[in-house]
């Protein structure tokens, strides 16, 4: 590679971008309806175990392969072996595909910027979500829906225009002022959350553990599926990341403060709707568990109710909080993009402006097209849960035993890499973790999530919408891969 690859200008600019990664909407839009849906309390056992056994071992290999071998994916695990420059490529498809439906959830959050003044989803927020502001059809519809568009035009557009601006200019500046603005009205907005009348409801719904639940394995899925994403993990981001980093960097530290800062604050987030959704159960006279249909639009539906319950203040506050929020998404929507970006910029040799045109551009029209329509919530549904369960999943299983069962004498070169600049040691522990336990449970997620959504399909769409928005996409994953591991090096 001719060119000087860009640099964080220091430590804390990386630690923050890794913060602001992969704290975003996975935290606070995605953490709430996937515990709720999978029983709360019976959840967060499976979550924690999830995050030991296979997010943080795999946060640590992502960070060291980045490093090591500075580059995005393809590649850097080319340099590992050959073959897995294609894995390489399967986690960039997986990037694009979520970077598509990551910008039309961005964009539902950025309307309701707008819709706080004066708290225009009323009394019935769940109705407000999903009839008025979305026009959810009943059936696949591919009607226009204007406003749609202009808040997927407009997170587009800052978008781009952060990844123009380039990793010291652009990404890490954007980090540096909305993260720790997020924190404080998160803060805020959580105390409220329980100072309402009938949050211990909620509370007691997401701490009480349910055994008997957790023998669903299902919950055992949605706790593997969700831990990538959450952490970025085992989809590029982390790695992409790490390859910008200077050579002497306290690698593993930092991506300790990273793995704790990004599950507190998904607590926190859980904390939160569950309080308000208490609150809300309460008030209506019902059970908790049916207090909501549906989890995906949780947080549109329990945080609009709790900005409601704050009487004088909401208007500021809701328009503060749901700019963070914005924020908090966009520097991980840079995330999700910077890896493909990153990937053609060292396959190809393309300029960055180039890449962020053609790569970025590119996607932006799909998205805009997909997510404009009636029935773009479903549709972020279904490929979120394949991208999750299947993409995911099978990237970080491939991209693991690749490594720990066929290159060993790189593991040992990897675990070497960054001990030599981290103040913390990874040993035989990591290596095991890595060698069994996370190839082993990744393996079992990922047969029983193709076992499940053969048999049962997924929150019972149609079998045409899942072949086209879920197995389609997998499909593109898949040939993807194996075109784009083809191309031909720059010179
Ligand atoms: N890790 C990012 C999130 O949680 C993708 O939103």
């Amino acid at each position: 590679m001719t060119k000087q690859r860009e640099n964080w200008s220091a430590r804390s600019g990386f630690i923050l971008a890794a913060i602001g990664s992969a704290v975003g909407l996975g935290n606070i839009w995605r953490f709430p309806y996937v515990t709720y849906e999978n029983g709360g309390g019976a959840f967060l056992v499976p979550y924690l175990i999830a995050l030991f056994t296979a997010g943080l071992p795999l946060l640590f290999l992502d960070y060291a392969v980045g490093h090591k071998y500075r580059g995005a994916p393809p590649t850097a695990y080319k340099k590992v072996s050959k073959p897995m420059e294609a894995v390489g490529w399967w986690q960039v498809m997986v990037t694009l595909a979520i970077g598509a439906y990551y910008a039309s959830v961005l964009s539902w959050a950025g309307s309701y910027i707008f819709f706080s003044w004066g708290q225009k989803w009323g009394e019935d927020t769940q109705t407000f979500f999903f009839k008025n502001y979305l026009e959810t059809a009943d059936t696949l519809a591919f009607g226009f829906v204007p406003h749609l568009f202009f808040g997927l035009l407009i997170v587009w557009g800052i978008t781009m225009l952060i990844l123009y601006g380039g990793i010291k200019k652009g990404v890490e500046v954007a980090n540096k002022i909305f993260i720790p603005l997020l924190i404080v009205l998160f803060t805020i907005l959580v105390i409220q959350a329980i100072r309402l009348p009938g949050a211990s409801i909620g509370l007691d719904a997401l701490f009480t553990p349910d055994w008997a639940a957790m023998t669903n394995y299902k919950v055992w899925l949605a706790a593997y599926g969700h831990i990538f994403f959450s952490l970025s993990v085992g989809f590029g981001i982390m790695l992409t990341y790490a390859s910008y980093l200077k050579p002497k960097s306290n690698v593993i530290g930092s991506g300790i403060v990273v793995g704790l800062a990004n599950s507190s604050f998904e607590l926190l987030a859980g904390i939160g709707v569950f309080a308000a959704l208490g609150f809300m159960a309460q008030s209506a006279g019902v059970e908790f568990k049916d207090v909501v249909s549906g989890g995906i639009g949780l947080a549109f539906i329990a945080f609009p109710k709790l900005i409601s319950s704050l009487g004088a203040g909401a208007d500021l506050f809701g328009f503060l909080f749901f700019s963070s929020l914005v924020v908090a998404g966009i520097t991980s929507m840079v995330s999700i993009l910077q890896v493909p970006i990153s990937a053609f910029q060292d396959k190809l040799g393309w300029s960055r402006a180039k890449a962020v045109t053609i790569i970025a551009g590119g996607l932006a029209v799909i998205s805009i097209g997909l997510f404009s329509t009636h029935s773009a919530i479903k549709f972020v549904d279904i490929i979120d849960h394949f991208a999750n369960s299947i993409g995911i999943v099978f990237g970080a299983l491939l991209s693991i035993v690749m490594i720990t069962w066929f290159k060993r004498s790189k593991l040992f070169e990897l675990e070497q890499h960054i001990n030599a600049i981290s103040s913390i040691q990874m040993g035989a522990g990591w290596r095991f973790m890595l060698t069994i336990v996370t190839p082993l449970s990744l393996l079992i997620a990922f047969v029983l999530s193709i076992v499940s959504l053969v048999s049962n399909g997924y929150e019972g769409y149609p079998t045409s919408m899942l072949l086209i928005f879920g197995w389609g996409v997998v499909l593109l994953f898949i040939l993807g891969a194996l075109a784009l591991s083809q191309l031909k090096d720059h010179e």
